[in-house]
Parts: C-alpha cells; sequence; structure tokens
C-alpha cells in the first residue's frame, strides 16, 4: 500500500467464505498483497469493499500492476465486484484507476480531497484500460453487471474546474454517471459527468458521451454521442466463436 492517513479508514475484502479486514489482518497472503497494491486512502470514515471469488483472483488484481486506488477525503464509499482487470504493456492497456478526490500528478502545492461520493461497480464487470474520477462531494458512479470496458476511456464525473454564469454561480455541478448492466464501452470513449447509458447498450469507439440516455438496446456513437442503431444486443465473445456456439 503506498499511503495510508486518517481516522476510522475501512479496507475490506470480501470472499464468497470470508470478510477481511485488512488494516487489522495477520493473514499473510493479505498482507503481502496489499504491500504490493497501489492503494493510498487519506482522509477520515472512508470504507472501501472488494470482492473477490478466490485468493488468487484478489492477488492477480493487487500484485499484477494494474490497479490504482485513490481515495482522498471524507465518507467516501466503494464498492467493487468480481472485476477483471487486464492490463498488458503490449497492448498498450493501462487497467483501472479508480480516484476520488486528487489525481495524480497534479503538483504538490495542488490539494484536492472529495467527501461523501460513492462508486459501486458490479459483478463481472471487465475492464482494460480506464480511468475513474470522482472530483465533487456527494457525487455517485455506478457500473452495473457484466460491462466491458476498452481501453482508453475515461470516465469522470466531474469537469475538474469551475464554470459559472456570470453572477459567479457555479452551473457545471457533477452528481453522477450510471452505467447500466451489460453495456459495452468502446476503446477511447470519454463519458462525462450526469451521463446514464441503459442495459444492453454499446458505445461505439472514439465516442464523447454528454447526457443521459434511457433507451436500453442500442448503440450510442459519434462527438457528441447519439443512438446509431436500435435493437441490438452483444455478446462477449467473438463473431467466429458465437456462431460455432463456443
Ligand atoms: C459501434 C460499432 C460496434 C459498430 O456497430 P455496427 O452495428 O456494426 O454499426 P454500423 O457500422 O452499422 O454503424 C451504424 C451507424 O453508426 C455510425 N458509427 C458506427 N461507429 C461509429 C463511431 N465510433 N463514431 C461515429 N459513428 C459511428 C456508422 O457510420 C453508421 O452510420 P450511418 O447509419 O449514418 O451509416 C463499431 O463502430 C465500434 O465502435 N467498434 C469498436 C468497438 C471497440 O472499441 N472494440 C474494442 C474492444 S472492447
Amino acid at each position: 500500500m503506498k499511503t495510508i492517513q486518517g481516522q476510522n479508514n475501512k479496507l475490506v475484502f470480501a470472499f464468497p467464505d470470508k470478510e477481511i479486514e485488512c488494516f487489522t489482518t495477520t493473514n499473510e497472503r493479505i498482507n503481502l498483497m496489499l504491500e504490493q497494491a497501489n492503494i493510498s486512502i487519506m482522509g477520515n470514515n472512508n470504507r472501501i469493499l472488494l470482492y473477490f471469488d478466490s485468493e488468487e483472483d484478489a492477488e492477480e488484481l493487487l500484485a499484477g500492476g494494474g490497479f490504482l486506488l485513490i481515495v482522498k477525503g471524507n465518507d467516501n464509499e466503494v464498492d467493487m465486484g468480481t472485476v477483471i482487470v487486464r492490463s498488458s504493456p503490449i497492448l498498450g492497456m493501462t487497467g483501472l484507476k479508480l480516484i476520488i478526490g486528487q489525481l495524480p500528478g497534479l503538483g504538490a502545492s495542488v490539494s484536492r480531497t472529495a467527501n461523501g461520493c460513492r462508486v459501486t461497480i458490479g459483478n463481472k464487470v471487465v475492464i482494460n484500460g480506464t480511468t475513474i474520477y470522482l472530483q465533487e462531494d456527494n457525487s455517485r458512479v455506478c457500473i452495473g453487471d457484466d460491462s466491458q470496458i476498452s481501453w482508453g476511456v475515461d470516465i469522470w464525473c466531474t469537469d475538474a474546474h469551475t464554470i459559472t454564469d456570470l453572477d459567479g454561480n457555479p452551473i457545471n455541478y457533477a452528481q453522477s454517471i450510471e452505467i447500466g448492466r451489460h453495456v459495452w464501452i468502446g476503446k477511447d470513449v470519454k463519458i462525462g459527468k450526469n451521463v446514464r447509458i441503459a442495459d444492453n447498450s454499446i458505445v461505439g469507439w472514439g465516442s464523447i458521451v454528454t447526457k443521459p440516455f434511457d433507451e436500453p438496446n442500442v448503440i450510442f456513437a459519434g462527438i457528441p454521442t447519439k443512438i446509431v442503431k436500435r435493437g441490438i444486443n452483444w455478446d462477449r465473445k467473438c463473431i467466429n466463436k458465437y456462431v460455432k456456439g463456443l
């Protein structure tokens, strides 16, 4: 672990048969994983719950180098299901960066925190190279079960800077990003604040999604994203295998 600072923080690994409270465990295997993991928690009352099917899966995620978790602020919650993070330098994949509060590399003079945020990621979500970033208090990101997120993807529940009207009132608050169940986000997609994507949908590569879409089973594409096809579904297998029923 990189940094743990503050009080009443909780980091729990949940397995099918047990839950391990990471800050007090004497389990040597888990402690070794934690030493190798890129996890930083700075602040108070943050609660991080990561589900794994097995200790091997936990090892693969935490010691594999493709996972970064930073939580800077108070009263934040992360619930992450049995996510498969792929990280291969050959394919230029970068794993999962999940950041609440402060993006790395902002410089020593910049300090940002976010409080009361919640990130929920479902089960069997495949993530190749994605940055999920929350910067504003009480904002939410939710990704449904069985979704698939390609690489070069940004899911930013913030613009990072303030836009105001001419009286100086902020106009670009972030509230939430909700990605439904079984949604496929293509390569190099950017998803901004206050977006909803309904179940069984696809976002075509290179698209920028800027607003909520509530219709399920559609393909979105373009900048800004629009519905380009309705009445579709998708399967994780490549077509060769799909048609042979493999
Ligand atoms: C969206 C996608 C899946 C194509 O689906 P499809 O059902 O074959 O769609 P089509 O090619 O028939 O395109 C439908 C329309 O959307 C447009 N379109 C498709 N993808 C688009 C994109 N990424 N941006 C803008 N427009 C796009 C097409 O030009 C077409 O427009 P038209 O109706 O005006 O002719 C494909 O374009 C795509 O993004 N593939 C990459 C997926 C990926 O990122 N894989 C990485 C592994 S996770």
